[in-house]
């Protein structure tokens, strides 16, 4: 993991610039009163700490767990497709080092770290982690139980959504009932405190998105955009021009301010890389007080 350090610690100290060179453009009513790092964290079973990461002072820093999933594997035939379970979280991050005490220590009373978990992610043993609902009403009292536990086990702070494949029967209407009201129902449980969606430039998963925006997006913190995700020869030009895009399809209630920007850490990810101008473009934004946070994708 130490090859991960440069990058993240260049990330936060260009975040952390922000909190004194552009003070003033963190006063807006929808933006964080300091800088955000986000990273999401534990996916594909990699033997990552929390101690790994370095959590600078002068930046909020959240961790993701990567993922609570609603799918279980086929109990009577393993080599089978895993079944989706309509709402039934289960934890599949790293959990031998992701662990409610690892949780505890990290979030100590001086501390600017908080952790959320992300759900849905790609895949689930391998298969499409499909976003499956038979019915809203099914789906929304099932996910409740089982996150609410899950979080209220692990002492976490919010969630972030990452479903990136969807059934033909869920369509953007379903999926933004079934994750609006999950978010309503946990912020009115005291379980989280913030929320975020994770959407990519695909037309399928942007209309799912964007119908969940316009129905609840006043109860979503921020947008993880998915800017690795664009091809890997994306210039600084382009990379601008995405995110003007995306802020004004991701508004707030205050006319933007919502959407971060995001890196890959694995040498295949897309987009624009750290060594191809991610932080001049970050500075760019930062000049121009739109710079709301960055986050990361770390792989290994
Ligand atoms: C995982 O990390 C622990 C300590 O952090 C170490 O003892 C163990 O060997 C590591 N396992 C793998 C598979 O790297
Ligand atoms: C599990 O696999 C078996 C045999 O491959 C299949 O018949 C069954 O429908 C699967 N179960 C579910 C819930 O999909
Ligand atoms: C188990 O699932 C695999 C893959 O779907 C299938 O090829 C195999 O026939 C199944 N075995 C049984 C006993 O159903
Ligand atoms: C996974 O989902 C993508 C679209 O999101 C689709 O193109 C692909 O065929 C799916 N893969 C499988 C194995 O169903
Ligand atoms: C960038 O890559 C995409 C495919 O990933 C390709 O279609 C496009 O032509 C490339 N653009 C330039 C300027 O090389």
């Amino acid at each position: 993991m130490a090859s991960l350090h440069p990058l993240i610690a260049a990330a936060l100290v260009v975040a952390a610039a922000s909190t004194a060179a552009a003070a003033a453009s963190w006063a807006a009513p929808s933006s964080p009163a300091r800088p955000l790092f986000r990273e999401y964290i534990g996916a594909e079973g990699k033997n990552v700490t929390f101690a790994d990461v370095p959590v600078h002072p002068g930046v909020d820093f959240h961790f993701i767990l990567s993922f609570a999933i609603d799918y279980a594997a086929n109990a009577t035939n393993a080599s089978a497709p895993p079944v989706p379970t309509d709402g039934r979280f289960a934890v599949f991050w790293d959990e031998a080092n992701l662990t409610p005490a690892a949780v505890a220590a990290l979030k100590c009373p001086s501390s600017h770290a908080r952790v959320a978990l992300s759900l849905g992610g790609d895949t689930v043993f391998g298969a499409n982690a499909t976003f499956r609902a038979s019915s809203v009403d099914a789906w929304v009292g099932n996910a409740v139980a089982s996150l609410a536990a899950i979080l209220t086990r692990y002492g976490l702070d919010g969630v972030d959504v990452d479903y990136e494949h969807f059934g033909e029967r869920e369509t953007p209407e379903v999926f933004a009932e079934c994750v609006g009201r999950l978010v309503r129902a946990l912020r009115a449980r005291g379980v989280i405190s913030f929320a975020s969606i994770a959407p990519f430039a695909n037309p399928d998963v942007q209309a799912h998105y964007a119908e969940l925006w316009r129905r609840y997006g006043r109860d979503f913190d921020y947008v993880n955009f998915q800017f690795y995700a664009y091809p890997s020869n994306t210039t600084v030009p382009e990379f601008l021009a995405h995110y003007d895009e995306q802020s004004a399809r991701y508004a707030g209630a205050s006319g933007g301010g919502k959407v971060l920007v995001s890196f890959g850490t694995d040498p295949a990810s897309g987009g624009l890389r750290p060594g191809k101008g991610f932080f001049r473009a970050c500075r760019e934004l930062r000049r121009q007080g739109r710079l709301h946070g960055i986050f990361c994708l770390g792989r290994g």
